[in-house]
């Protein structure tokens, strides 16, 4: 049915416009296909399967590889989803494997940290589940926490081939990212506060930080409960005021993901890739400028901050059926448009392009 080429198959007559789609609170609630999405993803094909109209998911979500993703996604929605369409909160970490390819560093957060940054290039990388479990005593509620699996053999990450680390409790931590929500926020804190108020050696004396990477800054983002959940960003609140209690520097940290421009650019970049060129020369592919493109998220501070801080040409639509449940526009962040849902946003934009 779908054509492993299919993307590059676009008619150039519909590469002027592109869409960047928010996942939680537009696509899914939990792993659940919300507001019309599969409905309206499918508009995006023509009848062959072949895709139309370039777009990437956006999402500040994450903890498993894109390939892993896409593949979820295109399960649950129907349509074929490859992994450069998916930019999650993580992605931009590669361009730090240069930086801390032989480091040991760790990765937090639920899912398959791990696997996602050894996927990326980083080859000396421990979950903080496996990296806890060479300290003796580092969490004293450990014994209180009755759902904690026994970690055995290559330590929960299947897919993952568990790197040959000698002694990790004597070897210094180089760097820390956060790349999907903490499970174990009290075990997490008092690890990170560990590795991070000591230059990288918990248990030692105080030392200075080593850096800290978060796949977003989220306050809070539309699961499946009724009101919103608590998000990274809630975790980082945490974080910080723990270790700036007990460290004489405050901690420092960079957190990637929307509404950061640079998210955006990487959304236009990816679109660019995936549309040919009017040539048909595969080196011009990356040239083209769009006139339109659309963001469709649930999160004004987030996805319509974002595209607001982006300029042109991105345009920005809410739906309510996420983050915003208002009747109006956001009064700090007024979008563009805002719609029921996403199926609604989809048939605006192509109404609107013809
Ligand atoms: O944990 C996911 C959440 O923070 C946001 O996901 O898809 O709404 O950007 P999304
Ligand atoms: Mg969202």
């Amino acid at each position: 049915l779908f054509s492993s080429h299919q993307i590059h198959s676009l008619p150039p007559e519909s590469a002027s416009f592109g869409i960047a789609f928010d996942i939680d609170g537009v696509i899914l609630r939990g792993n659940i296909p919300i507001g019309g999405s599969s409905r309206a993803l499918k508009r995006l094909y023509d009848d062959s399967g072949n895709l139309r109209i370039p777009y990437v998911f956006l999402t500040n979500g994450g903890g498993v590889p894109e390939s892993k993703r896409a593949a979820e996604l295109t399960k649950l929605l129907g349509v074929n989803i490859l992994a450069s369409q998916v930019i999650q909160g993580h992605s931009p970490f590669k361009q730090l494997v240069q930086r801390f390819e032989n480091e040991l560093i760790i990765a937090v957060g639920k899912g398959e940290p791990a696997t996602v940054m050894s996927e990326y290039g980083f080859k000396n990388v421990l979950s903080v589940d496996e990296y806890a479990s060479y300290f003796e005593n580092i969490d004293p509620l450990a014994q209180y926490k009755n759902w904690t699996k026994q970690l055995t053999g290559n330590r929960n990450s299947p897919s993952r081939e568990m790197a040959t680390i000698d002694d990790p409790c004597s070897q210094r931590v180089k760097a820390v990212f956060i790349v999907s929500d903490s499970v174990d926020w009290s075990r997490d804190i008092q690890v990170l506060c560990d590795i991070l108020s000591t230059g990288g050696l918990p248990g030692r004396e105080i030392g200075s930080q080593p850096p800290l990477y978060l796949a977003n800054d989220d306050l809070s983002y539309q699961g499946l409960f009724p009101t919103e959940r608590l998000g990274m960003g809630a975790f980082r609140i945490a974080l910080e005021s723990i270790f700036n209690r007990i460290h004489p520097n405050v901690l420092k940290y960079t957190s990637y993901g929307k509404p950061n421009p640079s998210a955006f650019r990487t959304a236009e970049n990816v679109l660019m890739q995936v549309v040919p060129s009017h040539s048909s020369h595969p080196e011009n592919r990356g040239q083209h400028t769009f006139k339109t493109l659309y963001m469709i998220g649930d999160n004004p501070s987030v996805d319509i901050n974002g595209a607001r801080q982006a300029g042109l040409p991105w345009f920005s639509i809410l739906t309510r059926t996420g983050v915003f449940k208002g009747e109006k526009d956001h009064a700090n962040y007024p979008a563009d448009l805002v719609v029921d849902n996403v199926e609604q946003a989809v048939a605006y934009i192509l109404r609107k392009e013809g």
